[in-house]
């Protein structure tokens, strides 16, 4: 009798963050999270103590536009992404069915903070973290840096994908 290989469930992953605008960076790190996980959550976090400069539906709308148009159509039909308002991300990353969370590691200074939100993510609900290192061309590129140069009136267009820069031309 022919073997079958035994079932076994989707992987599943949350990409957590503001994406107070999406980067190239972030997309880069979800793309690269849809290579490892069979399915990912893209999670768009509404933080009440932290003012952010586009609404949560902006940035889920701008997130979701920007993944269709940079990956693959059997890439994006894997990808969702979701607004998330408050609570720990634990909570959400169990209310979806997924595992782990994959973030990005641009410095070390990002290593000092994800390293203790690891650790307490893996302690309250086993949920393990995968962090990626950046890739170089994306290393220095953050929503922060992109609001500000965009502010003071320098092109972001190295920085974002189409679907944000479309968003920032809107009068
Ligand atoms: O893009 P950001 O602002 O760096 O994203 C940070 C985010 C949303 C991933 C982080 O603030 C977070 O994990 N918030 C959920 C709150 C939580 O679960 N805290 C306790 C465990 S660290």
């Amino acid at each position: 009798m022919p073997e079958t290989a035994p079932e076994r469930a989707p992987t599943r992953c949350v990409c957590p963050g503001s994406f107070d605008p999406p980067t190239l960076g972030h997309l880069d790190v979800v793309s690269r999270a849809a290579a490892l996980f069979d399915e990912v959550v893209v999670a768009v976090h509404v933080n009440p103590a932290k003012s952010s400069r586009w609404s949560a539906s902006e940035r889920v709308a701008a997130m979701g536009e920007a993944l269709s148009e940079a990956l693959a159509p059997s890439d994006a039909a894997r990808v969702r992404v979701e607004a998330v308002e408050g609570g720990l991300l634990v909570d959400h990353v169990r209310g979806v069915g997924a595992t782990a969370v994959v973030k990005g590691l641009r410095t070390p200074a990002d290593v000092t903070h994800e390293q203790p939100m690891a650790l307490v993510n893996r302690d309250l609900a086993g949920v393990e973290t995968v962090l990626l290192v950046a890739d170089p061309r994306w290393a220095h590129v953050s929503s922060s840096l992109v609001r500000q140069v965009h502010d003071l009136g320098g092109s972001v267009e190295p920085y974002v994908p189409p679907a944000v820069l479309r968003r920032l031309a809107r009068p």
